[in-house]
């Protein structure tokens, strides 16, 4: 599995930038989802590039990843498999925690979600410094599936959570702007 950006990014749309804690910049994909045509063009760009991967399972991290990777699942017809925060799920659950840019803090999902047989493709809006794709990453594959890749629509390079080893998986097909 290699690194790469995508090099077909929808049309340039402006994103929010607010900060939740000093210091702390905050790149917001609401923008986004205004624009119907960079929308689509945002979940086509992923279908274009996993249809072929022979993916049986979208898992969704809480909480934009739930925005994102139901349309990327039924478009490759693929189940959906949310990780969620602490204490959301109902049913009986495996956890990872991990290190935030600020905090920490833990996902969780479903025992039985997935299976061995499980291909997997994992989306969210943003990476930073990785540590929540790799949380995602190490879940399912202690679930058994294999993880083929990631998709997030933004990138926060100077986070460098690509270079975390786990976090190669990683396919960013925004740059920040
Ligand atoms: C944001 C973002 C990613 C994560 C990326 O979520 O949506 O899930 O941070 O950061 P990392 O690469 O440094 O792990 P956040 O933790 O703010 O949670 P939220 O979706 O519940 O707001």
């Amino acid at each position: 599995i290699g690194i790469g950006v995508f090099k077909e990014s929808p049309k340039s749309f402006a994103l929010f930038q607010i900060s939740p804690k000093p210091g702390i910049l905050f790149q917001d994909i609401t923008t986004l989802l205004l624009d119907p045509k960079a929308f689509q063009d945002s979940i086509d760009i992923f279908v274009e590039r996993f249809k072929d991967k022979k993916i049986t399972v979208v898992a969704g991290i809480e909480a934009r990843g739930f925005i994102f990777g139901p349309s990327i699942a039924l478009a490759l017809g693929a189940k959906f498999v949310p990780l969620r925060k602490p204490k959301k799920l109902p049913g009986e659950v495996i956890f990872e925690e991990y290190m935030l840019e600020y905090g920490t803090d833990r996902l969780e999902m479903h025992v039985g979600a997935v299976q061995e047989v499980d291909r997997a493709l994992v989306v969210d809006d943003l990476i930073a410094t990785g540590g929540t794709l790799c949380a995602a990453i190490k879940l399912l594959e202690r679930a058994g599936a294999e993880v083929v890749e990631c998709a997030c629509i933004i990138e926060i390079p100077e986070l460098k959570g690509r270079a975390n080893p786990i976090a190669e998986k990683v396919r960013s097909n925004v740059k920040r702007q």
